[in-house]
């Protein structure tokens, strides 16, 4: 039998009641459903101080990267900064160049959910730039994404989610990271042929 699949979910802001860290705590919740154990690495507890290279490596950075490489998928999660991620954000994937000289390296065969909170509309340009830091890392971002816009109409004032529908979507994305991450487990690759698609919204 396989063994089980592990997701690794990295993302939230600094605030304690951030709403990225709760809707990637929603969309591990999805891939726990499908089966997967789970982990939520959050940026305000990972302690991890500005990328250098200069002045040796950091045990937070050492043990953030080997959280990382021992998953079998991610999902991340950031707030939208200026029209793309958080610097806090960017900054822990910084560290990932730790695994530059791993085999295979960074984040290879590894399936990555891109999940954003906004206070306006410009989430998808903050999933658009995670696309780009994934490929970067040679990890393979999956199709179905939540930017989730407005946030404080689907979050109260504590974080915690109130709009099922985004709560579904959210969900829905975890388990088709399960199910992308199962299919590098067993054949080594990923592709839809005889996949059950999980439903992605129309409705904007
Ligand atoms: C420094 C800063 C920059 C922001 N820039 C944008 C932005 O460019 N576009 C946008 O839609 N929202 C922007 N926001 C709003 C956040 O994206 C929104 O409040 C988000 O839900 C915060 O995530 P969090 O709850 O995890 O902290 C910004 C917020 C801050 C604090």
């Amino acid at each position: 039998m396989a063994r089980p699949l592990r997701v690794v979910g990295l993302g939230g802001s600094l605030r304690a009641a951030s709403t990225s860290r709760m809707a990637l705590q929603v969309a591990l919740d999805g891939a726990a459903a499908s089966g997967a154990e789970v982990e939520l690495l959050a940026i305000r507890d990972l302690g991890l101080p500005l990328y250098t290279a200069e002045h040796g490596t950091p045990q937070a950075a050492r043990e953030f990267a080997e959280a990382v490489y021992a998953g079998d998928a991610m999902i991340w999660s950031s707030p939208t900064y200026q029209g793309s991620v958080s610097g806090a954000f960017k900054n822990a994937l910084d560290w990932l160049i730790l695994l530059a000289e791993r085999t295979p390296p960074y984040l290879s065969n590894k399936p990555i959910g891109l999940v954003s909170t906004a206070g306006g509309v410009q989430g998808l340009q903050t999933v658009n730039a995670m696309d780009f830091i994934a490929r970067s890392l040679r990890g393979w971002s999956v199709p179905l994404v939540m930017p989730v816009p407005q946030s404080r109409q689907s979050f109260d004032a504590d974080g915690r989610l109130v709009d099922d529908a985004i709560g579904d979507q959210l969900r829905a994305l975890g388990a088709e990271v399960a199910r992308a991450a199962r299919q590098f487990q067993s054949k080594g690759t990923c592709d839809y042929a005889g996949a059950e698609l999980a439903p992605v919204s129309t409705s904007g």
